[in-house]
């Protein structure tokens, strides 16, 4: 079995491209494996190609093993025509292209085969991402072991059954990081509304979810439910609050409210 796609291109090294070739260069994909296509470098990257000597922009439009696209959605129709000679029968084409389906993909780049539609979410800049994705039947069992190891190095990786999962897994851990923003916003709301200072609200706001967090992260064998418990005692104040969040349209329900406007809206997007 090959541990790493002898050759592989990225085309796009934006913020999630760019976090992308770091992990992966970091996890032990040789340098001299890797290209990178991306009309305007960022210092990062422009010092990472020269420093551990990354091909940035290099002429060769020979197929490589594996491409990676990681490119915007509105710049697709610029770019597929741009790389279609880079897609080979035996060419992986991993596309991270939030709401660009296999079928889009496969229209565009008809050289290759097999594609991977993965969907990550922010925390990957920082290695701490989640993605999930979809494997066309072409895929073999070498090129799902790249995305496992590629994508596994910028965080927490899953294979999904079926394609249009996309759209929940998007609506779930894509969109996921702005609830968690939101709730720390709404956090900080309502100390002010309790009638204290403005800094020390979001101060206390901030703290407690990036301490609720790692301690979750920490503490990864008790469910979420059991930590919730053990900081309720009953009657106590803790509780008092839990029974208003946890009442018939309380946090659960406005979840699923939000939740399932985020995928109608994705396949709404898909095409
Ligand atoms: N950020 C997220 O949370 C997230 C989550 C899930 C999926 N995604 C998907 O990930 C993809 C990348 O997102 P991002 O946030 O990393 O965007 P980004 O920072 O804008 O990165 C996209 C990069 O592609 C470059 N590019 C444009 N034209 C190109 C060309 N002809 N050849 C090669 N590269 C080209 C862009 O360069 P210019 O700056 O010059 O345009 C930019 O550096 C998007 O499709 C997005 O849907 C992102």
């Amino acid at each position: 079995m090959k541990e790493w796609p002898a050759r592989l291109v990225l085309v796009g090294a934006g913020k999630m491209g760019g976090a992308m070739a770091i992990g992966w260069l970091d996890a032990g994909l040789p340098a001299s494996s890797l290209a990178i296509r991306e009309p305007k470098p960022s210092p990062e990257i422009a010092a990472l190609a020269a420093s551990r000597g990354v091909a940035l922009n290099p002429q060769s439009a020979a197929p490589p093993d594996m491409l990676v696209l990681a490119i915007k959605p509105q710049n697709l129709d610029q770019v597929a025509p741009e790389i279609a000679a880079l897609a080979a029968g035996n060419t992986l084409v991993l596309s991270i292209i939030a709401g660009k389906t296999i079928a889009n993909l496969q229209a565009r780049l008809p050289g290759a085969r097999a594609f991977v539609r993965a969907m990550p979410n922010t925390p990957a800049a920082i290695g701490r991402g989640v993605t999930a994705a979809f494997a066309s039947a072409e895929v073999n069992a070498d090129q799902r072991r790249w995305c496992e190891r590629l994508i596994g190095a910028v965080g927490a990786f899953f294979w999904l059954e079926d394609e249009g999962s996309i759209d929940a897994v998007t609506a779930i851990s894509g969109s996921g990081p702005a609830y968690v923003f939101a709730l720390t916003e709404a956090l900080a709301s309502a100390a002010e509304k309790l009638g204290l200072p403005r800094d020390l609200s979001m101060s206390l706001a901030r703290g407690t979810v990036e301490g609720a967090a790692e301690l979750m992260r920490r503490e990864s064998a008790t469910s979420p439910a059991t930590l919730r418990q053990n900081v309720t005692s009953p009657g106590g104040t803790t509780a008092a609050a839990l029974a208003v969040l946890k009442d018939a349209r309380g946090l659960d329900d406005l979840m699923a409210r939000a939740t399932a406007a985020a995928r109608a809206r994705a396949t709404e997007m898909a095409g």
